[in-house]
């Protein structure tokens, strides 16, 4: 066996944890070949340490950058500024960022600033739109153009990284890390720690689980949004709405303006993942504009409603489970009644097919890793959709 090889995994939001958590679990199971070393820039605070307490993750190192509505800027400076510092100090082999975030990229730029090789996982989503979702398309990219290693989670983000000219052989396909947590954190009979969820009748009653936060969907496209939930409420006595608010204050004001005090409409603060995931697979729908849930509940056989007007992870959509509808009154109200209203449409959609992985991902991360660092002859077996 070869010596042993310093990892530093750097990561900094609620869905950047949720999604690295297992890798780092599974990387912890070879202290012999790896030192596997965790550091968060908290550009989330509460809602990054609801996942790290969930996954018993104690961070090496804290950063602890999050300021109530920071900048792009302000992120950006002070990300790179902290890891000046870590990176060296601890001269790790390999960075490992997840993603699209700004602590992704900024993470990825201050590793090659000292010539640390990087390794991005959740590689090769596109939307070819650089300004959908803002700023994650060009985050992405910009880690793709530093990375020497891509796990890429799909034979469709491996394509998209071969287009842009990464040679194949830097480019491993995994599944998405995010059904790996999934799996580990899913219960039958879940009982929830909470009285307005425990309270819901979920038998007779169709819960939508709502989340929003996307900044090109700041003002207008998020109020109009919010009107249209209140238009469902209003016509349908059975539908109960659980809006789980993300803590950026543009968010909470807007639905605190438009969403307050009514009836069958629960606002409810960010709830930690296992409850969160949980509720999803008791919910009816889900309409968001979030990336991760995108790929979560069609792997609980849940029909997703995307409010965005392009998505970079096609796949669920091709398959079937998710429509992407934007963010007008008028589309979100009649998609949302065509799923309530027709029972063959929502058997359609409802249809577990899931595009994103099996559970293994971080094994085949892992593997992949074994291999670059010359501890495993052959990379390992790349995921296949669907393969039973
Ligand atoms: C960030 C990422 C986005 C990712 C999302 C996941 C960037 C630019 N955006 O967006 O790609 O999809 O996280 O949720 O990297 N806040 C708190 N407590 C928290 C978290 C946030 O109070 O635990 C508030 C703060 O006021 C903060 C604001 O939310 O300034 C916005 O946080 P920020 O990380 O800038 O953007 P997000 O919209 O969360
Ligand atoms: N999530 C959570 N609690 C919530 C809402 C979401 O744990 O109240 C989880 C969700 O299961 C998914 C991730 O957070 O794994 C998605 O994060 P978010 O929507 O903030 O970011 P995105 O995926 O859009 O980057």
């Amino acid at each position: 066996m070869g010596q042993n090889k310093k990892i530093l995994v750097v990561f900094g939001t609620r869905p950047e944890a949720i999604k690295m958590a297992p890798l780092i679990k599974e990387l912890a199971r070879y202290p012999e070949e790896i030192n596997c070393l965790v550091a968060v820039t908290a550009q989330h605070r509460e809602m990054l340490d609801q996942v790290l307490d969930l996954f018993g993750i104690r961070p090496d190192f804290d950063l602890n950058i999050m300021k109530s509505e920071q900048s792009l800027f302000e992120i950006t400076c002070r990300v790179l500024s902290g890891l000046q510092e870590i990176f060296n100090e601890e001269r790790p082999d390999l960075a490992l960022v997840h993603g699209d975030t700004t602590t992704t990229f900024v993470s990825a730029l201050a590793a090659y600033y000292l010539q640390i090789p990087v390794g991005h996982v959740e590689a090769g989503l596109r939307t070819g739109d650089k300004y959908a979702p803002f700023p994650e398309e060009i985050n992405r990219r910009l880690t793709a153009g530093i990375a020497d290693l891509h796990f890429a989670p799909t034979g469709l983000a491996r394509d998209n990284l071969l287009k842009e000219g990464i040679s194949r052989e830097k480019i491993f396909v995994t599944g998405n890390t995010v059904i790996d947590a999934l799996f580990l954190t899913l219960k039958d009979n879940y009982s929830f720690n909470n009285s307005v969820l425990n309270n819901i009748d979920y038998k007779n009653h169709k819960v939508i689980l709502v989340t929003t936060h996307r900044r090109e969907n700041f003002g207008g496209p998020m109020k109009s949004v919010y009107r249209a939930l209140k238009t469902i409420v209003d016509l349908y006595p059975e539908v109960e709405v659980v809006f789980s608010v993300h803590r950026n204050p543009v968010v909470r004001n807007a639905v605190a303006e438009l969403l307050s005090n009514l009836n069958r409409v629960h606002l409810i603060d960010p709830l930690e993942y296992e409850p969160f995931i949980n509720l999803m697979n008791r919910s009816y729908l889900v309409l968001t504009d979030s990336g991760g849930l995108q790929e979560e509940a069609p792997a609980l056989g849940k029909p997703v409603l995307v409010l965005r007007d392009v998505t970079e992870r096609p796949e669920a959509v091709w398959a079937g489970t998710v429509r992407v509808i934007g963010t007008q009154y008028e589309k979100i109200v009649s998609e949302v009644r065509f799923l309530l209203d027709d029972q063959q449409h929502y058997q359609r959609m409802s249809e577990a097919v899931n595009p994103y992985g099996d559970g293994m991902a971080s094994q085949r991360i892992c593997g992949a890793l074994f291999h670059y660092f010359g501890f495993a002859g052959n990379p390992p077996e790349e995921y296949v959709a669907n393969k039973k």
